[in-house]
């Protein structure tokens, strides 16, 4: 079965499960860390600002972004997730752009968002990095780069391989030997709270491309 497909089946049993009245897996609300640190960017854009939701999923992302007035692209492998962001959307009144991609082989316009959103993509390390060359190139100068992830010591839910995890030092140092430069404006190790003893840990990164030099 291939990750795609995976996905598919994750989401078909996820909507049938919310057919019945059983709790989704995947909530409907916007991470709070994500919305946090957007309402906070949202005020130095004007409208319509564009924002792409890197592996939306269900769309909670996608949704939400548009209910703050940014110009949004959802973006995902899994068709079903995609259609699920699209009847979300309309059961809203709400409207974006859906683009069906893997995101191993994303090759953005230079400079087309404001803010991308990354919402728990767990990639092997090769392909992140890469995912992360393609984010730098997607943001316009100023633009902001808001990923959430779970932490290597997360001890609830996520990917059981430790390959797919990564700490947010990670990334600032990832960027650090990059010519298209994104500078840490957040960089943390988040214990967002415990379930039954446990520690759900995030990892939680706001990043800012650089200006060019006038
Ligand atoms: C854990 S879910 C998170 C969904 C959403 N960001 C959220 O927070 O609700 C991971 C999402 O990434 C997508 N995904 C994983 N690998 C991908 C890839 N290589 N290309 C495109 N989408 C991918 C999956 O289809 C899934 O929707």
């Amino acid at each position: 079965m291939s990750t795609a497909e995976f996905w598919d089946g994750k989401f078909t049993a996820d909507r049938e499960a919310a057919s019945d009245g059983s709790p989704s897996f995947f909530g409907g609300e916007p991470n709070p860390t994500i919305a946090q640190h957007v309402e906070v960017i949202r005020k130095g854009f004007s409208d319509p600002s564009r924002a792409l939701d890197l592996g939306c999923g269900r769309g909670r992302h996608t949704v939400w972004l548009a209910s703050q007035g940014w110009d949004v692209t959802g973006m995902d492998f899994s068709s079903v997730g995609l259609e699920h962001t699209g009847a979300a959307l309309a059961a809203e009144g709400l409207s974006a752009n859906l683009v069906q991609q893997d995101l191993t082989d994303w090759q953005p316009e230079a400079g087309s968002f404001e803010l991308v959103v990354a919402a728990f993509i767990h990639l092997p390390r090769r392909d992140r990095e890469n995912l992360w060359r393609a984010v730098a190139e997607a943001l316009t100068p100023g633009g902001y780069f808001v990923s959430v992830s779970h932490h290597p010591d997360n001890e609830v839910h996520g990917p059981g391989d430790p390959e797919l995890l990564y700490s947010a030092d990670e990334v600032t140092d990832f960027f650090v030997h990059e010519p298209q430069s994104l500078e840490a404006v957040v960089a943390q190790r988040d214990v967002v709270k415990q379930i039954d003893g446990k520690n759900v840990v995030d990892t939680v990164v706001v990043l800012r491309k650089t200006c060019a030099e006038s």
